[in-house]
């Protein structure tokens, strides 16, 4: 069912059922269109009111339908927002819970809005890369003023019905209604008052000025230059409105509508919906049932009060999850605490944390140096030295003390979680929980799921990754996971770039155009460089005939581990963080180019994107192809959210498939051909091979 139509003495009562959130699908338009003309027929009916089953009033166009014929296919949202415009008997939209994007604008084209407090209103299409594409542009300014109004498209934020309705003059509700509960008897009542009005009141009937518009959007133009410059849409969201202003509204909704197809059809337009769509996939897993019962998380345990038990413990406590610490030694305890403390203070300094919210977390926090206190904790997180003895000797006791059914995590980025699982007897209870640094900030989990972690630890985890406010990604066990197994070949290629002939800031500089947030060296100087060399050493002995650049590990012997020694692949002044280009660096991987025989060459910006991207792209495929990763949407989210890849490109899957995959593997082969690069590691996987070979994507 995707519309009831109910008749209650003189009032139709229209109700969207199309869950979750009522979008308007094809189906769910055609049951509108149909119940209004039965209303319409219906003599008894006197008239009518429109609201949404569930959840929600609706949450807009059925972003499944995108791309699709379905999207096409008439009645679209304009002709059912045509049919209410022309409707011969009142409408009143009777608005609850969320009324978003194409809802909002199907509640414009009823002639009265009773809103329920609580109400998320929003024209949110613009974080898809879209432009309302139904009339939001052109009726929203008529009834909520024009500034506020472009302020809510521009933005795409959802604001509270309240909110709204307190503003002076507002002609978007009629009426707020007093609670959720008494909103429908409210609708009918004012439908009842209203059944003989005429004319009847529309929305496209009311004016639309801006005293000042010359300046005014010059302004917003300029505003809106400067906080979007990888997006199309706000531009377009602010030359619709400004035609609401000047034009007929006939002339302003087809200039609204061009804009919108323009827009679907951007790589940025389709780069977010794929995130949309991916980031909820990604908590989604094959073989775990969406029904699976969940373990109840009400307290947690944290082992180790370094740089990430701390961050770990601060996103529980922001989510009013109690936390009790555990460390070797008072000192260590003391520490972390005071790390933790200073962290929050400077929240409260800058205002973005109040006093009291600040004590109410403290509060949740306590501290041990006794296993025995993390005997009834929920979930325990281990973030100690990245050592398996280290590892050994903390889940043998935890797996002593803590209570049965408590699910027992560890924060390793490099270990085998199977390893250390196997070091209790409740293999099923363990699981990874990978958190990037600063774990208070990033919003990336890797959620590593162990060969015998059950099906309800993985579910829990994905819940309560949620709750903290994280984008989880379940990935299998792996040298690196999905994140820094990808990274590595992406570093090794930025290698290879240095002794060809390009310096470190010509490829941090061409990838950071490309959009990432940070190159490779400057990411590398951040990070640590002896991290990577640790990594390296080990290679050295599993995996001989990897080849790596030994510019990186020279840099290491000189002892240039980065910002916190001070000075890495780029010099930095004492306190501050700018990378500032090193001649001693730069002579360095000269001599080293000299030595392996290379006469440089000039590698454009093109080519270092493509190789360090491909890079990325190829050991992605291998992973699909490994089922480390479920799908590799997967690997988009966790690019995007938290290795700084440009979130309008959607993640390195997203814009291979963008590139075309059959261009991914030429470019491929070409760099293949290059004696100064390594022939074995631009073999295409087989999986992208394959999907290339066929004309296909990876998702
Ligand atoms: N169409 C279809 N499905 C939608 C949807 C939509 N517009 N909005 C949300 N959903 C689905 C989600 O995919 C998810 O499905 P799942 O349960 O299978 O994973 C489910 O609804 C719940 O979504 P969330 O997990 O996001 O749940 P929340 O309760 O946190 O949030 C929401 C609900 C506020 C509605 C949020 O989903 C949201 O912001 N949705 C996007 C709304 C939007 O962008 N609408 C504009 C669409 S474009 C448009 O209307 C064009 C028009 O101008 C012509
Ligand atoms: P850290 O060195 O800052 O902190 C480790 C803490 O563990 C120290 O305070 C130490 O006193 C404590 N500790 C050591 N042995 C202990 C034991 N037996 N019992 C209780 N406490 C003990 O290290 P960091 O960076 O916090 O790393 C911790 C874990 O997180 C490692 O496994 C690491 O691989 C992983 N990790 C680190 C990231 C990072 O960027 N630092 C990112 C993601 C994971």
């Amino acid at each position: 069912m995707t519309a009831e139509y109910k008749v209650d003495g003189a009032i139709a009562v229209i109700t969207l059922n199309n869950p979750p959130v009522n979008g308007l699908g094809l189906a769910t338009r055609r049951a509108i269109v149909d119940a209004l003309d039965k209303a319409q027929a219906d003599a008894a009916v006197k008239a009518i009111v429109i609201t949404g089953a569930g959840k929600a009033f609706s949450g807009g166009a059925d972003i499944n339908e995108f791309g699709k014929e379905e999207a096409m296919r008439e009645p679209n949202l304009n002709s059912v927002i045509n049919a209410l415009d022309n409707c011969s008997k009142p409408t009143v939209a009777a608005i609850h819970s969320v009324c978003m994007g194409g809802g909002l604008e199907l509640a414009l084209g009823c002639n009265y809005r009773v809103a329920a407090p609580g109400t998320l209103v929003a024209l949110p299409e613009v974080k898809l890369g879209l432009l309302p594409g139904a009339g939001g542009t052109q009726r929203l300014p008529r009834v909520l003023g024009v500034e506020t109004a472009l302020n809510m498209i521009v933005s795409g934020d959802s604001v509270k019905s309240e909110m709204l309705g307190a503003i002076p003059g507002q002609k978007l509700f009629d009426k707020l209604a007093a609670s959720p509960d008494s909103l429908m008897d409210e609708a009918k009542a004012l439908a009842q008052q209203v059944a003989e009005a005429r004319p009847l009141p529309r929305v496209r009937d009311l004016p639309c000025k801006h005293p000042e518009g010359d300046a005014y959007f010059q302004f917003a133009r300029n505003m809106v230059k400067g906080m979007a410059k990888n997006y199309p849409a706000p531009a377009r969201c602010v030359d619709a409105v400004e035609a609401a202003t000047r034009k007929k509204f006939d002339d302003g909704m087809a200039l609204e509508r061009e804009a919108f197809v323009e827009l679907m059809w951007t790589a940025e337009s389709r780069a977010l919906r794929h995130l949309f769509m991916a980031e909820r996939a990604a908590s989604k897993i094959a073989d775990v049932p969406g029904d699976t019962p969940l373990r109840d998380i009400k307290s947690v345990g944290v082992i180790g009060a370094g740089t990430m038990g701390g961050g770990i413990s601060m996103n529980f406590l922001n989510a009013g999850v109690p936390v009790t610490i555990l460390e070797t030694k008072q000192e260590a305890l003391d520490r972390g605490v005071a790390t933790i403390k200073k962290n929050y203070e400077a929240q409260v300094k800058k205002g973005k944390l109040k006093q009291e919210k600040y004590e109410e977390r403290m509060a949740l926090l306590s501290t041990t140096l006794a296993y025995e206190d993390l005997k009834n904790a929920d979930l325990i997180i281990e973030a100690v030295f990245e050592e398996i003895g280290v590892k050994e000797a903390v889940f043998t006791q935890l797996d002593a003390v803590a209570k049965p059914g408590a699910i027992l995590a560890s924060n390793t980025s490099t270990l085998d979680v199977d390893k250390i699982a196997s070091f209790t007897k409740r293999p099923q209870d363990v699981v990874g929980m990978h958190f990037f640094s600063p774990a208070n900030v990033m919003k990336l989990l890797e959620v590593v799921r162990g060969k015998a972690t059950g099906k309800d630890v993985l579910a829990t985890v994905m819940k309560l990754a949620k709750k903290i406010k994280k984008t989880a990604v379940v990935s299998g066990v792996c040298d690196g996971f999905i994140g820094n197994r990808m990274i590595e070949q992406y570093s090794r290629q930025a290698g290879f770039l240095l002794d060809e002939g390009a310096t470190p800031q010509q490829v941090d500089k061409a990838i950071e155009k490309f959009g990432f947030a940070m190159g490779p060296f400057r990411m590398g100087d951040l990070a640590g460089n002896d991290i990577g060399w640790a990594i390296r050493k080990r290679r050295a002995v599993e995996q001989p005939d990897m080849k790596y650049s030994a510019t990186a590990d020279k840099l290491c012997e000189l002892g240039r581990f980065g910002q916190k020694t001070g000075a890495g692949w780029y010099d930095y002044q004492a306190g501050k963080r700018d990378a500032i280009p090193s001649d001693l660096v730069n002579k360095m991987i000269e001599e080293h180019r000299k030595a392996l025989g290379i006469t440089p060459r000039k590698i454009s910006d093109e080519e270092i994107v493509q190789r360090l991207v491909f890079a990325l792209v190829n050991e992605g495929a291998h992973i699909l192809e490994d089922g480390i990763a479920g799908k590799s949407g997967d690997i988009d989210m966790v690019y995007l959210t938290g290795y700084g890849f440009p979130i309008w490109r959607g993640g390195p899957m997203h814009y291979a498939g963008e590139v075309g995959l059959f261009n991914v593997v030429q470019a491929m082969q070409r760099f293949a051909r290059n004696p100064n690069d390594d022939a074995k590691f631009w073999q295409p996987a087989p999986l992208l091979a394959k999907l290339a070979a066929e004309g296909k994507q990876f998702s």
